[in-house]
């Protein structure tokens, strides 16, 4: 059997051709251009579909996409990332144009699902996963089965409040994980503290819009000071929200995935050892956290996985 995986992000979209064993057969990107309205981004990606078939048959379509969405009726009912879209039937629109039966799924619980079928979560059942990007997803596998609370908008684990009154998220309440662990916070801290900070080696040719996660995680190194405080309000939060995760589902395993965890043991050394400190005794040697391994396709396997999930139960 092979089912297209999209991966549908506020600002770009990847289209697979997917079998069962992950392989990706076919793969299209491109530009998601939210502001021409929900109706172009149904266009454009019948489009991509059309062209990632031309060659091959599939069963349906699954779609990750940020957000909260209703997985029963594939219907985005909010999504920060994609403004104006409330209530928006994607997953019925999607299949007019296209034909195909269409299931629709939060883009960190596809994820989660995609950990669990083809990535390190393989033969594990009871995980937790963090997607650490523009925002910070989550995704809860216990029992073997995906939780998505009753209207599938539950484990939103990056809206976990790690500090009362801190920082504003995206979603407007204060002190989320999103506000410490995301691409957007690690930006912001950085804007920030440039007033203050202007001789750090973050700045040694960059502006401040310019410098990435990953020149953070290398000054860290280099003995930065500015750069090693943001790191370290990153792991903190971090440690902080999976100690609770892991007092709550008493998971096998830990995955980190999305661009920050690119930085490797950079990331996960110091939060695994910071972890110890919010478990209870009993939860020690109980967990391990690992890295995701799916890479750059993670995506577009974790939505056909939606697809292998849900056919797989009826
Ligand atoms: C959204 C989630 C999404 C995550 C990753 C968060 O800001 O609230 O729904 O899963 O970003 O894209
Ligand atoms: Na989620
Ligand atoms: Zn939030």
């Amino acid at each position: 059997m092979k089912v297209i995986g999209i991966d549908l992000g506020g600002t770009n979209f990847a289209v697979g051709v997917v079998d069962e064993q992950g392989k990706i057969l076919a793969k299209e990107q491109g530009k998601t251009l939210v502001q021409e309205g929900p109706d172009a981004v149904i266009k454009r990606l019948n489009q991509a579909v059309k062209n990632v078939l031309s060659n091959y048959e599939v069963e349906a379509i699954g779609v990750g996409c940020p957000g909260s969405i209703d997985h029963k009726l594939g219907v985005v009912r909010f999504s920060p990332n994609f403004p104006g879209w409330h209530d928006f039937p994607l997953a019925e629109k999607l299949s007019l144009e296209t034909g195909l039966k269409v299931y629709v799924e939060n883009d960190a619980n596809a994820y989660a699902l995609g950990e669990h079928t083809f990535g390190v979560g393989k033969g594990y059942d009871h995980i937790v996963c963090l997607t650490l990007g523009t925002g910070v997803g989550g995704g809860v596998i216990t029992h073997g089965i995906l939780l998505r609370g009753s209207s599938g908008i539950g484990a939103e684990l990056g809206h976990v409040t790690v500090m009362p009154n801190g920082p504003t998220c995206g979603c407007g309440a204060k002190g989320c994980l999103e506000a410490f662990a995301s691409a957007t916070a690690l930006k912001r801290f950085v804007q920030e503290g440039y007033e203050r900070h202007k001789d750090s080696l973050l700045f040694h040719g960059k502006k401040p819009s310019e410098v990435s996660p990953e020149d953070i995680f290398r000054c860290a190194e280099q003995g930065d000071e500015f750069a090693k405080s943001i790191i370290s309000l990153l792991t903190d939060a971090l440690a902080v929200a999976i100690g609770s995760f892991v007092n709550i589902f008493n998971p096998q395993l830990v995955i980190l995935g999305g661009g920050i965890s690119n930085a490797g043991e950079k990331l996960l050394k110091p939060v695994a050892e910071k972890v110890k400190d919010h478990v209870l005794p009993s939860m020690l040697g109980t967990f391990e956290i690992k890295l995701s391994k799916l890479g750059k396709d993670a995506g577009i396997l974790g939505a056909a996985s939606i697809v292998f999930e849900r056919m797989n139960k009826t």
